[in-house]
């Protein structure tokens, strides 16, 4: 199989403009581009009379040559009202390398042609038939406002000789056809693509276009899933939603925890809970002062991006003990924190999702999910967003 590029006439575009009276006209001339050899697609949408052809190419199991093409348009030629008359002699000159590339089509399929005479292989190519059919297909017929798309123009029968074609669309405010082969979805709704032969404009084809909106971009800035506010390196809270102190249901449950730890046997208490904009900037700078920038990112939050700010989390310590990780208390609260609904928020192992390193200190008030969260094995980011 053997796919080909339509070519820009692109003086000739304008007359091909004025031939089409649509809002917008390409005019293309075909050459060979053997890097597209893989990019031959069905043709969606046929016109009428290419059947005969068609079935003619099928019945041709030696053809090798499909007349599978893509088109450049003309913007330049179509913004230039002076050009017309130039693009009939550019339209000859054209004829020179339309031929050359058709040479380029018989070297590629047959090799032994490159030892026969010039006249012969004129002849060869003169035995085209002329196209009788003309499709054109999109990789998909939705697309998304501000999406590029390449349409295939395929002419019928599979052997045709190249020829010239107009692309047309019905609503430019919609589909924008550009100068490198491609069309630009611009905006909302339904435009109908249209590919006609220059020769004969009774050999055309049709494709509709449906452009959807562009998705909003996901917010980041006070974001709830699943009732949870995420507060992360990505995912900021504003000065709206800072609630100056613990909340009181997180408060509430921190009382819990620690009267359960204490019947248990273990001393538990707040080392740092809220920690307003400014605290939280004052610390950060420390551990850049101590640690470097590199260092302090590691381990602590920007004003706006900790849940210290979010009055929902605490660095819990104990009376009994200096270093917290790997005591008998750090291990009591992993166990039983999600019970008075709190997660330990920055697990071991799961520095790639959370974005810091393990802390054994911190926990996240997060209610009645802490024991699925905690079960599940997840950080919060993999429940909540993957
Ligand atoms: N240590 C955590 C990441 C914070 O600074 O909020
Ligand atoms: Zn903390």
């Amino acid at each position: 199989m053997k796919n080909s590029a339509l070519r820009l006439a692109s003086a000739a575009a304008a007359a091909a403009l004025a031939l089409g009276g649509c809002s917008m006209a390409v005019k293309t001339e075909r050459i060979d581009t053997p890097s597209e050899q893989q990019q031959s697609t069905s043709p969606q949408i046929e016109s009428e009379g290419a059947s005969a052809a068609e079935a003619s190419a099928k019945t041709d199991s030696s053809s090798k040559s499909e007349s599978s093409a893509k088109e450049q348009s003309s913007s330049k030629a179509e913004s230039d009202p002076q050009k017309p008359s130039s693009s009939r002699a550019e339209g000859t000159a054209k004829e020179q390398p339309s031929s050359k590339s058709a040479s380029t089509v018989n070297e590629q399929t047959k090799p032994q042609q490159d030892e026969q005479p010039e006249s012969k292989q004129e002849s060869k190519q003169e035995s085209k038939p002329r196209a009788t059919g003309i499709s054109i297909s999109l990789p998909s017929n939705k697309i998304t406002a501000g999406k590029t798309v390449t349409p295939t123009v395929t002419l019928k029968p599979e052997n045709a000789e190249p020829e010239e074609y107009i692309l047309t669309v019905s609503d430019s405010s919609i589909i924008l056809i550009n100068g490198d082969s491609t069309v630009t979805a611009l905006g909302e709704g339904e435009c109908a693509l249209t590919v006609s032969l220059e020769r004969d404009s009774s050999i055309t084809a049709q494709t509709e276009i449906t452009v959807t909106p562009k998705p909003d971009p996901l917010p980041t800035e006070n974001v709830f899933i699943k009732g949870i506010l995420l507060v992360n390196k990505e995912y900021s809270m504003t000065d709206e939603i800072d609630p100056g102190g613990l909340t009181p249901e997180c408060a509430a449950a921190f009382d819990r925890l620690v009267s359960a730890a204490a019947e248990s046997g273990y001393s538990l208490y707040s080392l740092s809970d809220y920690r307003s904009s400014a605290e939280q900037q004052e610390i950060y700078d420390s551990y850049v002062y101590q640690l470097g920038q590199y260092g302090a990112d590691a381990i602590c939050a920007l004003p706006g991006h900790s849940e210290h700010q979010t009055g929902l989390a605490i660095d819990v310590a104990s009376y009994s003990t200096g270093y917290f990780p790997g005591t008998p208390e750090a291990a009591w609260l992993a166990a039983n924190c999600a019970d008075y609904g709190f997660i330990i928020r920055y697990p071991y192992g799961k520095e790639y999702a959370t974005g810091y390193s393990y802390e054994a200190w911190h926990i996240r008030y997060v209610g009645d999910a802490a024991r699925e969260i905690t079960d599940s094995g997840l950080a919060l980011e993999e429940y909540l967003l993957d």
